[in-house]
């Protein structure tokens, strides 16, 4: 019998041999065991590995759906399109095929709950800014990714609210100017949703966009390690280093970090478990009854909206009439006003007459219908700069002021009920209060430069709070 010693032995010598090679043991300290994370990392620092975990189950389960389903929008002998068909063969004949999409329909919600609890943790805490601008951007550029992969995923099963879902956001770009029209061809690939839009969207999603989602998650991870991440506290803990250059606050991720983690992967997949077995619908907010149907470009159905990972936006799209835009100009005008009388050189003063005369112009001239589409992707865009606009001398909401904690309030609740109308069929009084949320959604952006500097914030300590 071999000894423990002998493998002990052998297993050193084997690790040797690959250290030699490739920088194993060197990678595994510089990123797990030797990798210092502040020590006092709460609720909202599950997030990240969460959305890691439900990267790789969406991957591991489209792979399996993959081979089984046919991107053909062509009938069948029954007269079902052959897309269409091969998802309820997939459902009805595949051994465990129904679990596979269950639990791809289920993980595409909740990587949008997972990412979006995720970005509102940089949000509270002040993760975007310096030094953690290029995590955040690349946050964002992942964030635009995942939607595209979305919407592109929902047309494969070729259902009613999946057709229709398509022909609606394809033709948002033909209000574009000029190219608009020949634009919106160039994407389906035909006069209207087809066979062709079909196989490009089954390209994009199978592929080409998970190739570049996972390039901008390794990205984004790099340079997390490279600065080290933020925390509750919003303070450097790299200031305080011992005389071995560790950390004071810095505890090693692994095994600290990875237990609380998988601790948070058996939470969530319980939670998981539970939707995929008992409520794989959502309540037809995951799966719409609508497409339930096979895809029928003969029969629009009385209500389209996307699903509700994208309503907040779409109501904002929606809430853009021509009315609205002059609500738009208000706030161009009162930013441009702020930022003249608090320009400190002539050059910015200058710059933001310019921009605010411009701006005002456009709005009135240009179709509202335009403006509707660049501000649905200006509102997602927008996060990109919020690195540049918080201009508070703390970083964490336990230190910041009533102000921002009140400004921050309202903009989350004008999100929920911008996503929330963004579900429900038009009405006077809902677009009323979309347009009020979409104006408050805005302006919560526009007047950060002001409202963070005026807010009267606590001290940071100089090291992080813990007990
Ligand atoms: C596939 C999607 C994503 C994955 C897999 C991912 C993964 C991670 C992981 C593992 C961490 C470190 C653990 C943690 O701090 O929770 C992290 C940190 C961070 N992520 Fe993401 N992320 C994703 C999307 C995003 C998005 C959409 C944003 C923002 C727009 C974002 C912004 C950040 C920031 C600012 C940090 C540093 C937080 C801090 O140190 O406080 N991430 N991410």
């Amino acid at each position: 019998m071999i000894s423990s010693k002998v493998v002990a032995e052998k297993g050193q010598q084997l690790l040797g041999w690959v250290d030699e090679r490739f920088p194993l043991s060197s990678t595994y300290k510089a990123h797990l065991s030797e990798y210092y994370a502040p020590k006092n990392f709460n609720f909202w620092y599950f997030f990240g590995s969460l959305a890691l975990l439900v990267l790789v189950m969406q991957i591991v389960t489209g792979i399996f759906l993959v081979m089984h389903y046919k991107p053909d929008a062509s009938l069948n002998a029954a007269g079902i399109p052959v897309a269409f068909a091969s998802v309820e063969y997939i459902m009805r004949d595949v051994p465990g095929g129904w679990i596979i999409r269950y639990m791809h329909s289920t993980g595409a919600s909740m990587f949008f709950i997972v990412v979006y609890l995720h970005m509102f943790r940089g949000l509270i805490y002040g993760s975007y800014r310096k030094p953690r601008e290029l995590i955040w951007l690349f946050g964002i550029a992942i964030f635009l990714c995942l939607m595209a992969e979305a919407f592109f995923g929902y047309l494969l099963p070729w259902g009613q609210m999946s057709f229709w879902g398509a022909q609606v956001i394809v033709n948002l770009f033909s209000a574009i100017p000029v190219i608009g029209p020949d634009l919106s061809i160039f994407i389906r690939g035909d006069f209207v949703v087809s066979d062709a839009t079909l196989n490009r969207f089954f390209a994009f999603h199978v592929i080409a966009i998970p190739l570049v989602l996972l390039g901008l998650v390794a990205a984004h991870l790099v340079a997390l390690h490279e600065v080290g991440s933020n925390n509750p506290d919003g303070v450097e803990i790299k200031k305080h280093k011992d005389a071995n250059g560790i950390p004071l606050d810095g505890i090693p991720f692994h095994p600290y970090y990875t237990v609380k983690d998988i601790f948070g992967v058996c939470v969530f997949l319980i939670v998981f478990a539970i939707i995929v077995f008992f409520a794989p619908e959502g309540g037809g907010y995951f799966l719409e009854y609508n497409n339930f149907f096979p895809a029928d470009p003969l029969k629009t159905p009385p209500h389209i909206a996307p699903v509700w990972y994208f309503t907040p936006f779409y109501s904002i799209l929606r809430a853009t009439t021509s009315d609205f835009v002059w609500a738009l100009a208000a706030l161009v005008l009162i930013t441009g006003v702020l930022a003249f009388r608090t320009a400190k050189c002539q050059m910015v003063r200058m710059a933001s007459l310019g921009v605010t005369v411009v701006g005002v112009a456009a709005l009135l001239l240009i179709e509202a219908k335009v403006w509707g589409v660049v501000l649905m992707g200006g509102s997602v865009m927008v996060f990109g700069l919020l690195p540049w606009l918080d201009q508070s001398p703390v970083k964490s909401i336990r230190y910041r002021g009533g102000l921002y904690k009140s400004i921050l309030a309202v903009w989350v609740i004008c999100f929920v009920i911008l996503g929330y109308l963004g579900v429900q069929p038009p009405s006077p009084v809902g677009n009323l209060v979309s347009q009020i949320c979409s104006w408050l959604y805005l302006a919560f952006f526009a007047f950060m430069p002001w409202y963070t500097r005026l807010d009267k914030t606590k001290p940071e300590p100089e090291r992080v709070t813990w007990k």
